[in-house]
């Protein structure tokens, strides 16, 4: 049992809870749904569908008993209308606050679309929590947040400007949970993910995050495009290590651990050559054609930071919270799933 399984049976007391999963059917959310129901937990999950996939909730429904499946109750529904976030909110005891439009390009093509899942979303999703008298709601927060600061590791309290329309519905999002806390005294989490990583990540589309598109253009042999150097790091985080930060988030009962904003990485920095070496290095024994592959370099692209990496431990004193995957751990329990994903 992992240690995020043995510290939520820990914080809950043997006594089963009523979360809501906003974004359910998406990367991150499935994840979260997928440990809550094998924790006995019920949960609600909501989703419009607009980047979440069906399969993914069917692929979490094969991974968890039918006793623990019949413990899920999906709502196909947008969080832009306050209506459905007041029912679906009711009788709910902790809000796992995911949906939202990812990428920082999609939000520079269409800053109003963003804005609307991701600011309107949110606020709308801050007064259901707080009219239905929620315990706790954890909102994912992004480290895009520390826009043009240059420090590193980043910590909390030291932010920049933001670098692009999505940075600025992250920092709004951040914004508006900690006024509700003061005015209204919802307890709210905010965690800042840095790169998140792992099974049902989307590798298609215009906005696909590096990790599964590159390994996607691996396997089909397709061309991958550096932007800029290659010298551009991150601190990639396996999705395990962003459940058990939500898990803890919640039930933590440590005086100071509501109403705060958390970094969940590792406190690495791996930089885009490495990455590709990584991946290659993962996948060359059973694709030999990845030998000779090389990626072929472009322009750094508008809106994104160049380094970026995580200070932890405000989330390790306040939740307990200690990544378990480093990057390359992530990679080979999830490289499997991609190759059986895009096999
Ligand atoms: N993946 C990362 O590296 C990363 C990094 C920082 C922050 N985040 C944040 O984490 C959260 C989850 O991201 P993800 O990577 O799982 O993305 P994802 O696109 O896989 O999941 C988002 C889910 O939200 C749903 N959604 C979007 N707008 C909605 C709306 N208006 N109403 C209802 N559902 C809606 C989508 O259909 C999708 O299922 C997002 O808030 C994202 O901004 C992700």
């Amino acid at each position: 049992m992992s240690a995020a399984f043995q510290a939520l049976k820990k914080n809950l007391q043997g006594e089963p809870k009523t979360w809501l999963v906003t974004g359910c059917a998406g990367f991150i959310g499935s994840n979260l749904l997928e440990a809550l129901l094998a924790l006995d937990q019920t949960v609600i999950g909501l989703d419009n569908f607009s980047t979440g996939k069906q399969k993914n909730l069917d692929e979490v429904q094969t991974l968890v008993s039918p006793q623990q499946w019949a413990r899920f109750q999906f709502v196909e529904g947008d969080i832009r209308d306050p209506e459905t976030c007041q029912s679906i909110c009711r009788d709910v005891d902790y809000v796992l606050h995911q949906a939202a439009l990812g990428s920082v390009p999609r939000s520079i093509e269409d800053p109003i679309t963003s804005n609307a899942s991701n600011v309107t979303g949110q606020l709308n999703m801050l007064v259901a929590a707080k009219d239905n008298g929620v315990k706790r709601l954890v909102y994912a927060a992004s480290s895009s947040t520390y826009g043009d600061h240059p420090g590193l590791p980043k910590i909390e309290d030291r932010i920049g400007k933001p670098l692009s329309p999505y940075a600025v519905t992250k920092y709004v999002n951040e914004l508006y949970a900690d006024v509700f806390a003061r005015t209204y005294g919802l307890d709210s989490v905010g965690l800042r993910y840095f790169n998140v990583f792992g099974p049902r990540q989307d590798p298609d589309g215009a906005y696909a995050a590096v990790i599964p598109k590159w390994v996607a253009a691996m396997l089909r042999k397709d061309t991958i495009y550096i932007n800029g150097t290659g010298e551009t790091s991150r601190d990639f985080c396996y999705v395990q290590n962003v459940v058990q930060a939500n898990l803890l988030a919640a039930t933590s009962a440590h005086p100071e651990a509501g109403n705060q904003v958390y970094n969940v990485a590792v406190n690495a920095r791996t930089n885009l050559l490495e990455l590709f070496e990584l991946l290659r290095s993962e996948l060359v024994a059973r694709h030999p054609h990845l030998e000779t592959f090389k990626p072929v370099h472009r322009d750094f692209r508008k809106g994104d930071v160049l380094h970026s990496q995580a200070d932890v431990s405000k989330a390790n004193r306040l939740i307990g919270y200690q990544a378990t995957h480093s990057i390359a751990q992530g990679l080979a329990e999830a490289i499997g799933w991609y190759e059986a994903d895009l096999g």
